[in-house]
């Protein structure tokens, strides 16, 4: 499932959510609250932070992905007709404020770093959620840079949140491979220039944008045989 060619990879380069922590362990919170709705709410909660981002972007209108996390929680909230207390509220979001990594994590990064990759997370996070989640998973001594879009007040697809990494790191854009489960974030990256792997979790169609990662497979482990085969 790759097809990376011959070119050499420097550093690899991760998205957060979903890509290194489990923003689906939120459906078990959200079903303890609202029975039988756990996994709408967390199903619809992420596709309204997505949308949210995207159009504040495109309306040049940032704000930190920690109070868009909070608006859609509240729409998503109205939308299913869930009354959202101030408990529930609290439960929710701290529950996005500690999620855990995917199993498999902390090994894939320490095995890359052991071939001498540079690492780096790229994410619509703002600095302060991402650090807290590096440090809750263990993982503050493994990645080079916690490149937040903050930064440059555009989430990610804007063409300046994907210039963080090339600009850090100071080498060509297609010696960085980016990692992303989430399949619009790895096609936009491979438009960008990255080379690109979709860890594809749930077995998903790729998006239909006429653009394919150039590897992909079901957990991160599947990146180790991809990168040998660079
Ligand atoms: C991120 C979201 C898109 O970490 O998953 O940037």
């Amino acid at each position: 499932m790759s097809e990376a060619g011959t070119m050499a990879i420097d550093a690899v380069v991760f998205d957060a959510y979903g890509t290194l922590f489990d923003i689906y362990s939120i459906a078990a919170q959200a079903e303890r609250i609202f029975p039988g709705q756990g996994q709408a709410l967390a199903l619809l909660w992420r596709a309204k932070q997505i949308e949210y981002t995207h159009l504040r972007t495109m309306s040049a209108m940032y704000k930190p992905l920690w109070e868009v996390t909070q608006d859609a929680l509240v729409f998503c909230c109205k939308q299913l007709r869930l009354d959202l207390s101030l408990e529930a509220n609290s439960l929710l979001m701290g529950q996005y404020a500690r999620l855990p990594a995917f199993p498999e994590a902390l090994e894939v990064l320490q095995a890359l770093r052991a071939r001498g990759m540079k690492l780096a997370i790229l994410s619509n996070g703002n600095p302060q959620m991402l650090s807290n989640a590096v440090a809750a998973a263990g993982m503050h001594t493994v990645f080079h840079h916690l490149l937040s879009v903050d930064s440059v007040k555009k989430f990610k697809t804007a063409p300046e949140a994907y210039q963080l990494a090339p600009d850090v790191f100071g080498v060509p854009v297609k010696r960085i491979l980016f990692v992303s489960s989430n399949s619009w974030d790895a096609c936009c990256a491979t438009w960008f220039g990255y080379t690109t792997f979709w860890v594809n979790r749930s077995a998903a169609p790729l998006d239909e944008l006429g653009v394919t990662p150039h590897g992909s497979g079901r957990t991160l482990s599947d990146l180790l045989p991809f990168l040998d085969a660079a």
